[in-house]
């Protein structure tokens, strides 16, 4: 495991591209496997977790031309050959095929829902020591009741044992706001007899939705019965997919990751006289939640949006250094906002009062324990925080001091580390930075970028 240390920084300034969308890869390689056809992604995110979502695809016989490579910018742009809906069935050998997700928790989510519902094979979905710790009772519960013979070690984790069978649509509401099992349910609900229905608490990103109507499926959502938005909130809503036959190939360009940007985002906030544009952004409404609590926190960014590509909507960040207060973070926000709150608690070291998140429990069941080690680096660092079942408050210091982070092996904690250092007094130590290669490789590089200037 490597130490980087992170040095008090002056200024951040400059634009730049954050690497593509790592949800919106994944599901674009998945949707590409599962049409009838010839698939076209540019700005496919090169990094470790991707990359074991076209291992998978491949392995289950879809055809994969890299066509060119930018090592520089992170991004792939592919050739899928898909093997059509029926395909896993028709490919399957007579053992059970073993599938290596890595730590990508989006891949051993969503491909049980393609996997059960194939009547010819069996598959064995495992990965890294993370992921052999991270819930798939939530998927296994469904799409049991839905007819599928799935199996999870001690009936809740990961290695999770799939015998494909004949599905039948149900209507399922969701215990927690989770678009990996609602995607899941989406999936396994195309192959189903009949109409399955996701009933979700609160929104959660649905980036599945629009790329299923892109690919020629009738989603059918509704928020008729439900709660309406009080206060910014989102309503949740009804999601709803038939049986259907074939998914037309899709040609898709993946915008930038609004979780890398948010890294960017909240460092302009931090460093003083620091001023950071983010150019070709996802901004997709129920990614973005960090903005309306950065927002209330006294933030000064502007987002300018740009025409949506793809469905998915896009645009310019320009985030620019902020005296910052704290701010209440409630449940109905968390899944807006779900892979950002590290950067929320870090953020609220900095600003005036105490913040809280509540209604998070959600974040026990990351990469890391993140309630436990987000607060662990706030105070490895020399700020002030507390653990709650469900969330955690931080006390803002004015600023932080500095020390030791350790990344716990989760790369939103080693970036989150790396900011820390740049925005302290004496700098951080961040014990295992090479976790940010799970999801954003050039890191590191891109953050020097901002820094080298006159
Ligand atoms: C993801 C959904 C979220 C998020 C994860 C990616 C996705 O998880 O935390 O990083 O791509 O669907 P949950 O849906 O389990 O909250």
């Amino acid at each position: 495991m490597s130490v980087s240390k992170f040095e008090p920084s002056g200024p951040l300034a400059g634009s730049l591209a954050p690497p593509p969308d790592k949800s919106i890869s994944h599901r674009a390689a998945l949707l590409s496997a599962m049409a009838s056809g010839t698939s076209h992604v540019s700005g496919y995110l090169d990094s470790a977790d991707t990359r074991s979502t076209l291992a998978a695809i491949e392995a289950l016989g879809a055809q994969i031309n890299i066509k060119t490579t930018d090592g520089s910018d992170g991004s792939l742009d592919l050739e899928v050959e898909g093997i059509g809906l029926h395909g896993p069935s028709e490919h399957a050998g007579a053992d059970p095929l073993v599938i290596d997700v890595g730590n990508a928790g989006t891949l051993m989510r969503l491909l049980p829902g393609w996997l059960s519902g194939q009547p010819e094979g069996a598959w064995t979905l495992d990965g890294d020591e993370s992921i052999r710790r991270r819930p798939v009772d939530r998927v296994a519960k469904p799409l049991g009741e839905m007819g599928a013979d799935v199996k999870a070690r001690a009936d809740r984790l990961p290695p999770l044992e799939i015998r494909g069978a004949g599905l039948r649509g149900i209507k399922y509401a969701m215990p927690v706001a989770s678009a990996q099992v609602k995607s899941c349910l989406l999936l396994a609900g195309l192959l189903a007899e009949g109409e399955t229905t996701v009933i979700e608490c609160d929104p959660s990103r649905d980036h599945t939705e629009r790329m299923l109507r892109a690919a020629g499926v009738d989603v059918k959502t509704s928020t008729e019965g439900m709660s309406l938005a009080i206060g910014g909130r989102l309503p949740g809503k009804r999601v709803s997919v038939r049986q259907t036959e074939v998914l037309v190939p899709c040609d898709l360009a993946v915008p930038g990751d609004f979780s890398s940007a948010a890294f960017f985002i909240v460092a302009a906030l931090l460093v003083p006289g620091s001023r950071v544009g983010l150019r070709d952004v996802g901004l997709n409404p129920t990614r973005v939640g960090l903005l309306g609590i950065l927002n209330r926190m006294g933030s000064r960014i502007e987002v300018e949006e740009g025409p949506p590509l793809n469905g998915e909507p896009r645009g310019t960040i320009t985030s620019r250094h902020s005296p910052l207060r704290s701010t209440h973070v409630t449940a109905g926000e968390v899944p807006l906002a779900i892979d950002e709150l590290p950067l929320v608690a870090l953020a609220a070291a900095f600003a005036e009062g105490e913040t809280v998140v509540r209604g998070a429990e959600e974040l026990r069941h990351k990469e890391s324990d993140r309630v436990a080690t987000v607060v662990d680096a706030i105070n490895g660092a020399g700020g002030d925080a507390e653990a709650f079942e469900d969330g955690f408050a931080v006390r803002g210091t004015g600023g932080l001091r500095g020390g030791r982070i350790s990344s716990h092996g989760d790369h939103r904690l080693a970036m989150v580390g790396a900011l820390a250092g740049l925005a302290s007094h004496n700098g951080v130590e961040v014990d295992g930075m090479e976790a940010a290669d799970v999801s954003y490789p050039g890191f590191e590089e891109d953050l020097r970028s901002l820094l080298e200037h006159d």
